[in-house]
């Protein structure tokens, strides 16, 4: 056989390889893509991402508890000394330091996510040395703007993401 022949035949076979692997990934990629499709959240889920929240009849002092993607979330209407009390505290001697006012969108509404950060128990409300919440688990105390004061909780109670939809529907996720 020729050199000229050898050389076409070795190109074509190259050709065949590269072929043959490029259909394998495309056929890798479609037989993958309903398996990440169904990972994707449906509709439903995705509506209970979001959630709404009526606080029209939440008056001063009174706190709320509802469930958002599985876990409860409190909203505390607080009242002025609640509300002086967040702000009144030097914030280098808390464990987690922040403002209340980095926590809160409007001083009177505080919105938390009421998991202890400790090992996950769910504070009670109004309790506790610092008025806020307290998890009877092991001991943790958060103050009126949700954050760790005493115990062994290392952070604050978390804040979701949520915006206020009109004065009294605020608008979760
Ligand atoms: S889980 Fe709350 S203090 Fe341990």
């Amino acid at each position: 056989m020729s050199e000229n022949k050898k050389s076409k035949k070795k190109s074509r076979r190259s050709f065949i390889h590269q072929a043959s692997g490029a259909m394998g990934v495309v056929a890798v990629a479609a037989a993958g893509w309903p398996l990440v499709d169904q990972m994707n959240p449906s509709k439903d889920v995705e509506a209970l991402a979001t959630i709404e929240v009526d606080i029209s009849g939440l008056s001063e002092g009174q706190s709320k508890t509802v469930l958002w993607r599985g876990k409860p979330l409190f909203i505390k209407h607080r009242s002025q000394n609640e509300i002086d009390e967040a702000k009144s505290v030097n914030i280098e001697e808390l464990p987690h330091p922040e403002n209340d006012d980095e926590r809160v969108k409007n001083p009177k509404y505080l919105v938390l996510i009421g998991v202890c950060t400790h090992l996950g128990c769910v504070p009670a409300s109004d309790k506790g040395d610092f008025k806020g919440w307290f998890c009877p688990c092991h001991g943790s105390h958060y103050d009126t703007s949700g954050r760790i004061r005493k115990g062994p909780a290392p952070t604050n109670l978390e804040i979701p993401p949520y915006t206020f939809k009109d004065n009294n529907t605020i608008l979760i996720g």
